[in-house]
């Protein structure tokens, strides 16, 4: 009997709870969902906190990319950093305690992946970071925030390039717990590539003639630095009219640029095409079939490395240094002089060139699944004393919760008005901690003198 066998057989199926909340973490979700599937000894359970919503920005990608439907979804939508994170750990906080994972995995560096990381492991549980160590040493970003504060929580960090080892070993985290095991995003493109290149997007948006695609662009924009001032914004747009000039540029626009395109005046080049962001395989072929990306997105900044087409980075900075070292990519920042230029010298027929880095092979899904089983095997993936200490006394918080709510009340303090209701509650849920008959008792007790008052 292997080892692996002999715990899940005593301790039933390791129970992961993976999260998801943005584009990205669908893509990267997607191979990992697919690997775990396939273990019996794992139960997979998937969290959508509803970070994104939009049909095109999330509802596409499960149809596509066949990610099971969410078990969850915190449903908790847009909002300022501050309150959407606080939104994010008040509505998952509950889920983890009713359902006891013995492992969350969060993916990249988004809003939701520093909430679920900062609830689980303040409850005890131990989190997996998929895509840790990767830094832009830019703490503008908020991004950067996010990757910082989830790698000093998590236990297992998962990581795409040799720099984030450093990076992660440079903050204090012990080099045990990092494993380089290739990347996720492009387990995805390595199994959804063929399907892609069958799309009709080339036909719907007119980027064929008889022998194919003619040759295009295609320009992402949604980081804060770029779009958020109308200013940057329309001089990066002032540089694509110019890459314009050459060929078409398609530019599926992020609802952040959206909505801050909506206030602007100025006309763009007639070849500057604007269309609603589009599912992961349309994209994907648009990716596959172009001349040159222009784009401030991480994960495309990958992506274009794996097919090796050229991609200008629209920022100062690369959380992703591997994809300029030996990758595709180049960064020209804002400028439109070197945007325009760097632009040229790849349409003439010079571009930088690069190789796909060592891993990226389409099996990170496969090494991070492996090593999770591995670990639970070997007892380090167990839940620490934080969570034994504290399990009673978080349990008994949302039994009252409850309680309060079934009871018709808005809030326990409503509840806690009601004096002679407060001490029958209370001498009711302290005999039910011990006792489960009597406090479901009790609980039907109150309900009744609720019904009846
Ligand atoms: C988020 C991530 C960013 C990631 C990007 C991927 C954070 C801090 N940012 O940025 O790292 O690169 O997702 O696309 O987590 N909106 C919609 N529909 C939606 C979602 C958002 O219209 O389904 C609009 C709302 O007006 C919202 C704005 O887009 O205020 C920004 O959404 P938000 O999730 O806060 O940040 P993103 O810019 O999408
Ligand atoms: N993507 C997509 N449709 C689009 C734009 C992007 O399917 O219109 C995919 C892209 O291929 C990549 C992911 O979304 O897999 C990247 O997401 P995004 O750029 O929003 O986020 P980032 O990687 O910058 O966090």
């Amino acid at each position: 009997m292997s080892n692996n066998f002999r715990v899940f057989h005593m301790a039933n199926r390791l129970k992961i709870f993976n999260i998801v909340g943005a584009r990205p973490n669908l893509v990267k979700i997607a191979p990992l969902m697919c690997e775990m599937g396939k273990h019996v000894s794992i139960q997979p359970i998937l969290l959508h906190t509803g970070q994104h919503y939009d049909e095109r920005l999330s509802d596409v990608f499960f149809r596509q990319m066949g990610i099971p439907t969410p078990d969850f979804n915190l449903e908790v939508g847009s909002g300022s950093h501050a309150w959407q994170t606080a939104e994010i750990l008040k509505r998952i906080e509950p889920l983890l305690v009713e359902n006891k994972p013995d492992l969350v995995l969060v993916v990249g560096d988004v809003n939701s992946t520093l909430a679920a990381s900062l609830a689980s492991v303040k409850l005890g549980i131990p989190v997996a970071h998929v895509e840790a160590g990767l830094r832009s040493f830019d703490r503008t970003m908020p991004e950067e925030i996010n990757r910082v504060l989830t790698d000093a929580l998590a236990d297992h960090l998962f990581v795409t390039e040799e720099d984030a080892i450093g990076n992660l070993l440079k903050e204090g985290r012990p080099r045990n717990r990092i494993h380089l095991i290739g990347n996720v995003m492009i387990d995805a493109l390595h199994q959804f590539l063929s399907l892609a290149q069958k799309s009709n997007i080339g036909s719907e948006l007119g980027l064929l003639n008889g022998n194919g695609f003619v040759p295009f662009a295609v320009l992402t924009l949604h980081r804060p630095s770029n779009v958020d001032s109308m200013q940057t914004l329309e001089k990066l747009l002032s540089a694509i009219d110019a890459v314009a000039e050459e060929l078409p540029v398609i530019f599926p626009v992020h609802p952040r640029t959206e909505s801050r395109l909506k206030d602007a005046s100025v006309k763009h080049h007639p070849r500057l095409r604007l269309i609603p962001p589009v599912g992961y395989l349309d994209f994907l072929c648009l990716l596959d079939r172009s001349s040159l990306v222009l784009t401030d997105s991480g994960g495309i900044q990958e992506e274009t490395t794996a097919l090796g087409v050229p991609c200008l980075t629209l920022r100062e900075n690369t959380e992703r240094p591997i994809t300029v070292t030996e990758g595709t990519n180049q960064l020209v920042g804002q400028d439109p002089l070197k945007i325009v230029t760097a632009a040229r010298e790849i349409l003439a027929g010079k571009p930088k060139g690069g190789r796909v880095p060592q891993l990226w092979d389409g099996h990170a899904a496969e090494r991070i699944v492996k090593i999770l089983l591995r670990e639970a095997s070997s007892g380090t993936l167990t839940l620490n004393q934080l969570r034994t200490n504290n399990e009673e006394i978080i349990e008994e918080y949302y039994n009252q919760q409850r309680l309060h709510s079934a009871l018709g009340y808005r809030s326990p303090e409503e509840f806690e008005r009601k004096a002679e209701w407060q001490a029958e509650s209370r001498s009711i849920l302290s005999r039910g901690k011990t006792n489960r008959p009597a406090r479901a008792e009790g609980e039907k007790r109150l309900r009744s003198a609720t019904r009846n008052p």
